[in-house]
């Protein structure tokens, strides 16, 4: 399947690889959402087989997006904070191309998610336009990511879940996982967000914070209890979030 209106995402996590066909002109899914547990462990080679299997579940046969967790630069991954060490330098469009024989584009993660939140989401005005100004884009999840938007153009690789916050890596005291793994209820959890996002809000200034991930599915439990100067957003895409903005960065490339 394949139209000019119509791309295809690929969202990557630590635990699951999902897919899907997407509306490029509204930003909805256009098939069923197809996942596939990722892989262990999660070599390249092993990913590109699963690739493969999404590829054929939507008999998709035109270029496609892949939203990774790590630092991508044009194609080649730069970081593996949450993901197989054997990742740093491969250059994944490459090789994601020669085993589905399709144009693959990959990029991070939360660049991806923020893509998709300033095209269709809260990130995008009543007519269309990019939220103005600095919005930065966070998700809450297995890590911290972070997109960086001004004027709507993407700033790429941010990495600032990796800020040293009080002698820690923040994402290792603020992010989803941390809440779960120190059994922390969202009272708990909220005052380290808080923490991470003045540290933030500091360094630069933003108009806007929009916050995704795995918490932002229950942004009533804790942004009530988060106080800062600058507005917060919960992301609006949901799950669907990596899967659209990937398939949306890969339609801007080869546009
Ligand atoms: C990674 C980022 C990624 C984030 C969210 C961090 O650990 O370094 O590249 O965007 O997790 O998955």
């Amino acid at each position: 399947m394949n139209d000019a209106a119509l791309g295809f995402g690929i969202d990557i996590g630590g635990s699951g690889m999902k897919a899907a066909i997407v509306d490029l002109s509204t930003g909805e899914l256009a098939s069923d959402r197809y996942r596939i547990d990722t892989p262990q462990p999660a070599t390249p080679e092993a990913m590109g087989e699963v690739l493969c299997e999404l590829v054929a579940h939507h008999q998709w046969s035109g270029p496609l997006g892949v939203a990774f967790p790590a630092v991508v630069r044009r194609g080649v991954v730069g970081s593996a904070a949450n993901i197989d060490k054997s990742w740093i330098d491969v250059d994944a469009d490459a090789l994601f191309t020669e085993v589905s024989g399709l144009d693959v584009h990959m990029l991070n993660d939360a660049d991806a998610a923020g893509i998709a939140e300033m095209r269709f989401g809260v990130g995008a005005l009543p007519d269309g336009s990019p939220w103005p100004g600095v919005v930065m884009m966070l998700t809450f999840g297995t890590g911290i990511g972070s997109g960086l938007f001004v004027d709507g153009i993407l700033v790429p690789n941010t990495e600032l879940g990796h800020l040293e916050l009080d002698g820690h890596d923040a994402e290792s005291k603020a992010s989803a996982k941390a809440r779960e793994r120190d059994d922390l209820s969202w009272k708990e959890w909220a005052p380290r967000v808080e923490r991470y996002l003045r540290h933030v809000e500091a360094l630069f200034s933003p108009d806007l914070f929009i916050v995704g991930g795995g918490a932002s599915k229950k942004p009533d439990k804790w942004l009530p209890l988060i106080d800062i100067a600058t507005p917060i957003l919960p992301a609006e895409m949901a799950n669907n979030s990596g899967i659209v903005g990937a398939a949306l960065a890969m339609h801007d490339v080869s546009a």
